[in-house]
């Protein structure tokens, strides 16, 4: 099973031995029946530790990342949270970059800040500012989220993952906007891989989850401590769930990345009122010839600038109709998105604050007439 399609369908994925399910069954429990005292069926004992459909979901997400050790947890954020807490230690430091979801930033701004772990903003495309932000014993861990969140900003995975070696530190990478099928971060050097699941890899809108996916025997052994000790997996239905979707991963992301790009192209039409679209499918954006190189395609988020500010970008959002105003991304389903006030609410009054004119779109896999139809009926409106 070399080929990624067919490892989404079939890795952790077989039919039930005893009445030939074709679909394994949902491990519905919370503890297991020893057969002595310390005499376990296949390691399995009581569920923080291990479940075995969580199990093949993590076996699955290893399998699709390229990578020896997958760990789900029960949203991308408690996946954030236990690899930080591994690595990451009070006086010890990490370097973020100026564009990430509000959510990872306020992690390190609101609560390992408290901690006592330091961070810098750092432009990670500026390798001469990157290079002087290291603490020499102190900065472990380098941040890197590409596409970026909502600017969709690029990020070279090999050489900040280089550098960040070059100073005893690890590249952690948010893989959550490209998905294995689009970009691998492990095979380009970096340590270790993180992923909203409840973004592309869920795909319905359904299921919140998280995971991490690594090579390094030791320390995911550290982490998965951290996930037992602390207890942030995923339930067996929301890791059933996810798995499930993995299946059609491939398919919804060259649907995705079809979308996104028509919708681009169009909104870069639109010159009377919208001053510009932030999509690496664009040749004219400045991440565009990396995106080609690290990436198999350009994803399905995108955002733009209105001309109008910001009264034009809420009317916007509050225009659409197949498109749904709402929190979140990678569903089938469009949605449009406010950053300023929604998804990065929690980033105003720092660096990664969000201009006010920005609007942020997942592209769903609906039929493209439909979608365009429905942008250009909201922009008649502003
Ligand atoms: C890029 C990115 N990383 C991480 C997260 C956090 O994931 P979750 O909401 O599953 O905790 C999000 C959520 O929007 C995200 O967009």
């Amino acid at each position: 099973m070399s080929e990624f399609e067919t490892r989404a369908i079939h890795v952790g994925q077989h039919p039930d031995e005893k009445t030939g399910s074709v679909i394994p069954p949902i491990h519905m429990t919370s503890t297991h029946k020893q057969d002595g005292v310390g005499n376990l069926r296949d390691g399995f004992e009581y569920n923080r530790a291990a479940n075995p459909t969580r199990s093949a979901l993590q076996e699955a997400l290893a399998s699709l990342e390229g990578g020896r050790f997958g760990l789900s947890f029960s949203s991308g954020l408690a996946a954030e949270d236990a690899v930080i807490r591994t690595v990451l230690g009070p006086g010890d430091h990490a370097i973020l970059a100026d564009d990430m979801y509000g959510g990872s930033y306020r992690l390190f701004a609101r609560v390992f800040k408290d901690w006592g772990v330091e961070f810098s903003i750092v432009d990670l495309n500026n390798f001469e500012q990157l290079e002087q932000s290291f603490i020499a014993g102190k900065t472990k861990m380098v941040w890197i989220e590409t596409p970026s969140n909502p600017m969709m900003t690029i990020f070279d995975i090999a050489k900040v993952s280089e550098i960040a070696h070059r100073h005893g530190a690890i590249a952690v990478v948010d893989n959550t906007f490209a998905t294995p099928y689009l970009q691998r971060p492990l095979e380009l050097g970096a340590d270790v891989v993180m992923h909203s699941t409840t973004k592309y890899l869920g795909g319905h809108s359904d299921v919140l989850g998280g995971a991490l996916v690594l090579n390094d025997g030791e320390l995911a052994k550290k982490i998965e401590f951290i996930q037992f000790a602390v207890g942030a997996v995923s339930s067996p239905f929301d890791a059933w769930l996810t798995h499930r979707s993995l299946k059609t991963l491939a398919l919804r992301m060259d649907k995705h990345c079809f979308n996104a790009q028509a919708v681009a192209n169009y909104l870069e039409t639109r010159t009377d009122k919208v001053a510009a679209v932030y999509y690496p499918g664009l040749l004219n954006h400045p991440g565009h010839d990396l995106a080609r190189t690290q990436m198999a395609g350009f994803g399905g988020m995108l955002s733009f600038k209105l001309s109008g500010g910001e009264s034009a970008a809420k009317k916007f959002c509050e225009s659409t109709k197949l498109f749904t105003l709402a929190e979140s991304l990678g569903g089938v389903e469009s949605l449009v998105n406010y950053p300023a006030e929604m998804t990065h609410a929690s980033a105003n009054g720092s660096p990664l604050e969000v201009a006010k004119d920005i609007v942020r779109l997942s592209v769903g896999v609906e039929h493209i007439s439909d979608i365009l139809d429905d942008l250009k009926q909201a922009l008649e409106k502003i």
